[in-house]
């Protein structure tokens, strides 16, 4: 392994043990999405993450993940808040948005009345996300 990557595990590993027992590594590591694009995206069923063994309770708050962040379905079912002006809401990945754009995100219909309403013109609203699991 050449000695900069060598250097980069050890480092990287250094911090995740350090992390060992306080707020999930993933949390602390995790990257604040800030000023992206949050649209309205009901995905199709083939872009859902599987469906569980038992029935979730909804309404939930769920978002799409656009391609970048779904992962092929690795991150399916991730928490996240979700923050339009002062208000943040926990939400739930459950889908691949395919239309929207890299850090953006898509809000289910039951989010999205939530936020915005009934309004049909507004096509999206401007937000942050971080990942909090
Ligand atoms: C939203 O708007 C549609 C079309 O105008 C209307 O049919 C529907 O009842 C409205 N839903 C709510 C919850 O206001
Ligand atoms: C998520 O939001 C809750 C409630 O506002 C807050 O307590 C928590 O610290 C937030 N988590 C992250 C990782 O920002």
């Amino acid at each position: 392994m050449p000695r900069t990557s060598a250097l980069f595990a050890l480092l990287s590993s250094a911090a995740l043990f350090s992390a060992a027992g306080a707020t999930p590594v993933s949390s602390q590591l995790a990257k604040r999405y800030q000023g992206v694009r949050l649209q309205r995206d009901n995905p199709p069923e083939d872009s859902l993450c599987p469906p569980l063994p038992f029935p979730e309770p909804i309404p939930v708050n769920g978002v799409s993940l656009s391609t970048a962040h779904w992962k092929d379905g690795d991150n399916c079912r991730r928490t996240l808040n979700v923050s339009v002006g002062i208000r943040t809401y926990s939400a739930l990945a459950l889908g691949e948005c395919t239309s929207c754009e890299t850090n953006g995100l898509g809000l289910n219909d039951a989010f999205w009345y939530n936020l915005v309403g009934n309004d049909t013109e507004i096509a999206y609203i401007t937000g942050n996300w971080i990942f909090t699991d």
